[in-house]
């Protein structure tokens, strides 16, 4: 179980907060800073409440230590909202920083840097819990991963100390018109490079949505299982066989899965020229990149007479703007649907601010795996973590 944030008494008190700051970063700049805004509110909750914020995140898949992943590119965004940041390399130095009373915010080196954040080492999570007098869980985009800071330094609090943030409270209440029962016809649109990552989302996806797309490059695992022809399209040979028994099975369920018409195709590979082909007749030096304009304009008709719609597969590459025309056009016609409509993944969201369609879209998620892991109905590690009893 975990208590109410409201029943919580921070005067004085270190409050530990594992965040989701994974912001894209190129050569240390910050790409998109919609989570750091998005946990802005939990941060100011807890200074104005007299606590100081102890802030734990990841950032970037890095291996092992890698400057340019370091939190320390997070240290200006702070300062330029107005918070002085003590920036601690180790647990220790944050410890020692988080004995002072000021309302200095702490902020530790990358999570990921440290091994026993990925091994579930119990030692770490110890040593990273003896960091906050409270414990608040605000890491939504990551509630999936059974990392330590996600799954085990809940464990370290009493039920009272523990409790989600208020940026996981935003999310929970957001996509509850996607959870519980969606308004139909329900669409949810699926990208991604691994199919491996998204198989199990597929098959609950599948039950749940009224229709359901596969954006490339997901899709063309699924298209080869079928014997068509996909060209030098990313294709994940190891599944085709479970992408093919999935099919034939949940055919047999009546699961509806959006047929594309056409595609962009880089010829000879992603950074080819361009060129758009029928779906049928994707030649042997193709390398499928996004929906074509036929495809495209029959999802907008579909996303205009849908009740909801979940979006989380930006396709195209964002140093090729011209590969993106059917990411735009789809969250164009999002835009203008009556539908409720949810934008969810880093790379979806920043496609929405590219768009400048953030006010006409009803909720843009901070989460990309763990929403559709969420939506899926399929447990979340760091919410079983709070909820148990010990
Ligand atoms: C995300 O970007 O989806 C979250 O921050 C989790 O990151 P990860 O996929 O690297 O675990």
């Amino acid at each position: 179980m975990h208590s109410l944030l409201s029943s919580w008494d921070m005067r004085n008190k270190r409050v530990l907060i594992r965040a989701d700051l994974n912001v894209p970063l190129h050569d240390g700049i910050i790409l998109d800073d919609f989570r750091l805004r998005e946990t802005m509110p939990t941060i100011e909750y807890v200074t104005r409440a007299g606590g100081k914020p102890i802030i734990i995140t990841h950032l970037g898949q890095p291996k092992g230590t890698d400057f340019a992943y370091s939190t320390r590119h997070l240290i200006a965004w702070f300062e330029h909202q107005g918070h002085k940041v003590h920036w601690a390399p180790t647990i220790q130095d944050a410890y020692n920083a988080s004995q002072t009373l000021d309302t200095t915010l702490v902020l530790l080196e990358n999570l990921r840097f440290f091994p026993g954040e990925k091994s579930k080492d119990t030692a770490f999570a110890r040593e990273l819990s003896s960091l906050g007098d409270y414990f608040m869980q605000d890491a939504f985009g990551t509630l999936h991963r059974d990392d330590s800071s996600i799954s085990l330094v809940p464990h370290f609090f009493a039920p009272h100390m523990r409790t989600i943030g208020l940026c996981v409270q935003r999310e929970l209440e957001h996509l509850e018109p996607l959870n519980s029962n969606p308004a139909r016809p329900y669409m949810v649109i699926i990208g991604g490079s691994k199919v491996s990552d998204k198989l199990k989302l597929i098959e609950a996806f599948a039950h749940k949505a009224d229709t359901l797309v596969l954006c490339p490059a997901l899709i063309f695992t699924f298209m080869k299982a079928q014997g068509k022809k996909v060209g030098i399209s990313l294709v994940d040979d190891v599944l085709i066989d479970t992408c093919r028994m999935l099919m034939e099975q949940q055919q047999k369920n009546h699961a509806h899965y959006f047929e594309p018409i056409d595609f962009l195709v880089g010829m000879h590979g992603p950074e080819g020229a361009l060129e758009v082909r029928t779906a049928n007749d994707l030649r042997e030096t193709d390398f499928g990149i996004a929906f074509g304009p036929q495809s495209t304009a029959k999802l907008s008709q579909l996303i205009a007479q849908a009740g909801s719609v979940l979006f989380n597969g930006a396709m195209g590459f964002a140093t090729r703007p011209e590969t993106r025309a059917s990411t735009f056009a789809i969250l164009d016609a999002m835009a203008v649907s009556p539908a409720y409509t949810c934008v969810a993944g880093g790379d979806a969201v920043a496609a929405v601010h590219t768009c400048k369609l953030a006010d006409r879209l009803s909720y843009l998620s901070t989460g990309g795996g763990a929403t559709l892991t969420y939506l899926a109905g399929m447990p979340l590690a760091g919410l079983h973590a709070l909820q148990s009893d010990s």
